[in-house]
């Protein structure tokens, strides 16, 4: 007995590092906390991407332990200055992050307690702060209280869940699936692809729906592909619309799909992870008229409320449907099932135990209010008509006015050498690295994509991108 406890006693000690005491944490949290303020003083003037693509072998696992000071430099110099500085306001490539420093604060919080929230009986506090930012935005897309829905850890996820929901309120099983028709557009997000795959749905039919010049759906388009697929015995079950594509920024017609999906009895799904929430932008708040329509609707804190990443969220009105697939009771759960409890967010996800991610949205809508949220919103768009302005004075050709904050341009050659052209000033761009943008094709022609929305984001970052803009071009044209 002697031996055994001595031998517990001798792991104990070997363990302790585990568990640093009061002094230790204070001096780590001191160098972590260092260098943080050194990495945001200088954010403004860091570059925004470096093209530096060596693979660094430095984080190999070695028996010989770092010390926080050097574990710091490595993050230092070979995981936050290579590659996109997605922190960085001068993001305004694919859909920017954001990663406000008070959601930091909060994550910081919930890894020490290490709450449990998968399960309302094990977190019941922290389980109501998913509930309650889940309601206040059934509130702000008009979805009844009835409704479901859960945090995932972003866009993909929460499309993956409505997805399932979509097949099972359905019932798409083998038998009918290579007959089932989707319904969406060629500039949906292929988290979208993605999740069908996953879901066993792969050979559906998918048909992508022309779009007008605002890459939008055409609906007449939509009720003629699904009356032809009736007619052939096809058995069109799911529509998707976009509010905010990544291509484009486009919104959908939210409205008249909406109508069109109830009139044939199909899932209306809106996937508007990038453009939900401006729709607490007032002057925009009507070009999402028809969004409470949808069956199930995806939004995504880390990108419109300029959290790091971490935070996308699924609303589904159809609470069965979602637990088809997601809700299971095990003999281990039974201390911890009452059917009376609120909703486990385990039932709505394929995750049972998940990253306690609500504080990382409620502590800072709770400290700042909501106001300073709206209105990095609509800078964001108005940054976006400065930028459009200014690149149409350097001779720039411009896409369409966009619906919210992504936006494309391209030079004009004499020569008709558009793509080559502008290719070339993709990657000078990059080379520079001081603003980042990134490129998309538009009806086959390079465009470079201006996409505008971290919080960091400002006239001067805009100014800067102008100028940097008109310097290769010089050096281009010469
Ligand atoms: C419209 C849209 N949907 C879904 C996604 C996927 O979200 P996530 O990257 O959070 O998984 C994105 C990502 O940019 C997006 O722009």
């Amino acid at each position: 007995m002697n031996q055994l406890k001595q031998q517990i006693l001798n792991l104990q000690s070997q363990s302790q590092p585990l568990e640093p005491n009061e002094a230790q944490r204070a001096a780590y949290l001191n160098k972590v906390n260092t260098y943080a303020n050194s990495f945001l003083n200088s954010i403004e003037t860091t570059k925004a991407f470096c093209s530096d693509k060596e693979t660094p072998h430095v984080f190999k696992l070695t028996n010989n332990t770092k010390s926080i000071e050097e574990i710091l430099e490595l993050y230092a110099n070979e995981v936050a200055a290579k590659g996109i500085n997605a922190a960085s306001g001068g993001h305004l490539g694919y859909i920017p992050g954001g990663g406000i420093y008070t959601s930091s604060l909060a994550d910081y919080l919930v890894d020490v307690t290490n709450e449990y929230t998968g399960m309302y009986f094990s977190c019941p506090g922290g389980v109501a702060i998913e509930h309650e930012l889940l309601n206040w935005m059934k509130s702000i897309f008009k979805f009844p209280e009835s409704a479901i829905g859960n945090l995932a850890s972003g866009g993909s996820i929460a499309n993956l869940i409505a997805l399932t929901a979509a097949r099972d309120k359905h019932g798409i099983k083998n038998a009918i699936i290579e007959k089932s028709v989707i319904y969406t557009s060629p500039q949906v997000h292929h988290c979208i692809q993605k999740a069908l795959r996953i879901i066993g749905l792969e050979d559906v039919q998918i048909r992508y729906l022309k779009l007008d010049v605002y890459s939008r759906i055409i609906t007449a388009d939509l009720e003629e592909k699904i009356k032809k697929d009736k007619e052939k015995g096809l058995n069109p079950f799911t529509v998707i619309a976009s509010a905010g594509t990544t291509d484009t920024g486009a919104i959908d017609p939210l409205q008249d799909i909406g109508n069109i999906a109830k009139a044939n009895n199909l899932w209306y799904h809106i996937d508007a992870a990038y453009g939900g929430f401006f729709i607490l932008v007032d002057k925009v708040k009507e070009r999402f008229k028809g969004i409470e329509m949808a069956d199930s609707l995806v939004i995504d804190p880390h990108k419109g409320l300029f959290l790091p990443y971490g935070l996308g969220a699924v609303l589904v009105k159809d609470k069965e449907a979602v637990y088809h697939s997601n809700h299971y009771r095990a003999n281990y759960m039974q201390d911890a099932i009452d059917d009376a409890m609120p909703v486990n967010p385990a039932d709505v996800s394929p995750e049972l135990t998940k990253h306690f991610r609500s504080l990382r949205l409620w502590l800072p809508l709770q400290l700042h209010g909501i106001d300073p949220f709206i209105a990095c919103l609509e800078e964001k768009l108005l940054l976006t008509q400065y930028f459009r302005e200014a690149l149409k004075r350097i001779g720039f050709k411009l896409g369409p006015q966009p619906d919210l904050s992504v936006s494309y341009f391209w030079w004009p050659t004499n020569n008709n050498n558009d793509n080559a052209f502008n290719e070339k000033l993709m990657e000078e761009i990059h080379n520079d690295g001081e603003i980042f943008l990134s490129s998309t094709l538009i009806n086959e022609k390079f465009v470079i994509r201006m996409a505008i929305l971290s919080f960091r984001t400002k006239l001067t970052t805009i100014d800067k991108a102008i100028s940097m803009i008109q310097k290769i071009l010089n050096k281009m044209n010469n």
